[in-house]
């Protein structure tokens, strides 16, 4: 399907209103594969998956893709574990629904992030303790020239909300199905403080119920985009070296942080966003969520230069404040 000066409002969760010069949508490898070959796809063109972590700042002069590859397809399984293989066009959460309903382990904690699964496998998604490149055996791609090429985990290069498919020569490379391993052996992930006290407290045995407690969770904290446009955190939390903490815990003895492998600490962005006086607040259109600094919002009808600005000012605060920079975490076009 190709439509031109096609409406992106629908296909971005922060809801902004721009046009794509042209809208290419397709359900098919082979059908992807017809429209590189017939010429379809020319430069300028992006390839998107649910909107969902993605700021248009201008309608886009070109071409954008949208993959309606669909299937979960059990290719192995033993005793222990199923293997799957997911088209990249299926609805995330909806992925998650069907291991949950399934009894297999290992996604329940990434339950109802926004997005597809083509998206995961490029972003490295993670939540409460679980990241989705503990799942992946192998991504399949098909590049703008035609030809397939099957990454496994070790190529993909996966680090925290990054992977080989985000670097700017990668662009090329769309994602068509995603192979997971998961689990069949009854095993939950509790190492976040706030799922496993609810856990505790709650008694929660079964996967659905773990399931429900995540979305729970998510809902208290963050924005649903269906009523509040937003692209879930904004920005990255900040790794820097460790060296620094002691003058930020002598100024800051709250401050919250994670150790990381080599001598580096993650910092918590929204933790360094609200202590700028930003949570709640609002520059135009454009705001702070006021349950989660780390969330910026569409108050209706911002445009992405809003919301860009209201990230720039924030940067800047946070830059000035504690000498830390922080990048968004979502792609801006
Ligand atoms: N905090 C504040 N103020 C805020 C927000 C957070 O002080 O406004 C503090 C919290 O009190 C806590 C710490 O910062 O001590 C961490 O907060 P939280 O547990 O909410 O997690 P986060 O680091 O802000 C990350 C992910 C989220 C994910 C949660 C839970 C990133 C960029 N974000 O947020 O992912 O849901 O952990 O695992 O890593 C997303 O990527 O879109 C996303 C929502």
């Amino acid at each position: 399907m190709i439509k031109t000066d096609f409406s992106l409002l629908h296909y971005n969760s922060f809801g902004i209103d721009v046009k794509a010069k042209r809208f290419v949508e397709y359900s098919t490898v082979e059908e992807l594969k017809n429209l590189i070959l017939s010429g379809d796809i020319s430069e300028p063109y992006f390839h998107i998956g649910g909107g969902s972590n993605l700021l248009f700042t201008k309608d886009y002069p070109g071409t954008i893709l949208h993959s309606r590859i669909g299937g979960i397809t059990v290719v192995r399984e033993d005793v222990e574990s199923v293997w799957l293989k997911v088209g990249a066009g299926i609805n995330w959460d909806r992925f998650v629904a069907y291991c949950v309903d399934h009894d297999w382990y290992g996604l329940e904690n990434l339950s109802l992030i926004p997005g597809e699964v083509g998206a995961s496998a490029v972003q490295n998604i993670g939540a409460y303790g679980v990241e989705i490149k503990d799942f992946i055996e192998s991504v399949e791609t098909i590049n703008s020239f035609g030809e397939s090429h099957t990454y496994t985990n070790a190529d993909c290069k996966y680090s925290y909300r990054n992977s080989i498919f985000k670097h700017k020569d990668m662009k090329n490379v769309f994602v068509t199905y995603v192979y997971y391993k998961l689990s069949k052996i009854r095993k939950f992930t509790l190492t976040y403080n706030a799922l496993r006290d609810e856990f505790e407290a709650l008694s929660v045995r079964t996967l659905p119920e773990v399931r429900s407690l995540v979305i729970s969770i998510r809902k208290r904290k963050l924005p649903d985009p269906n009523i509040l446009g937003n692209a879930g955190s904004f920005f990255m939390n900040p790794v820097i070296r460790k060296s620094r903490l002691p003058e930020f815990l002598k100024m800051y003895p709250n401050m919250p942080f994670y150790e990381q492998p080599n001598d580096f600490i993650k910092l918590s962005a929204g933790w360094l966003i609200e202590q700028c006086g930003w949570k709640g607040k609002n520059m135009g259109a454009a705001g702070v969520y006021e349950k989660q600094a780390l969330v910026l919002v569409n108050r209706g009808g911002a445009t992405g230069t809003d919301i860009l600005s209201l990230s720039d000012a924030i940067r800047k605060s946070v830059h000035d404040k504690f000498g830390v920079d922080i990048c968004p975490e979502v792609n801006i076009l």
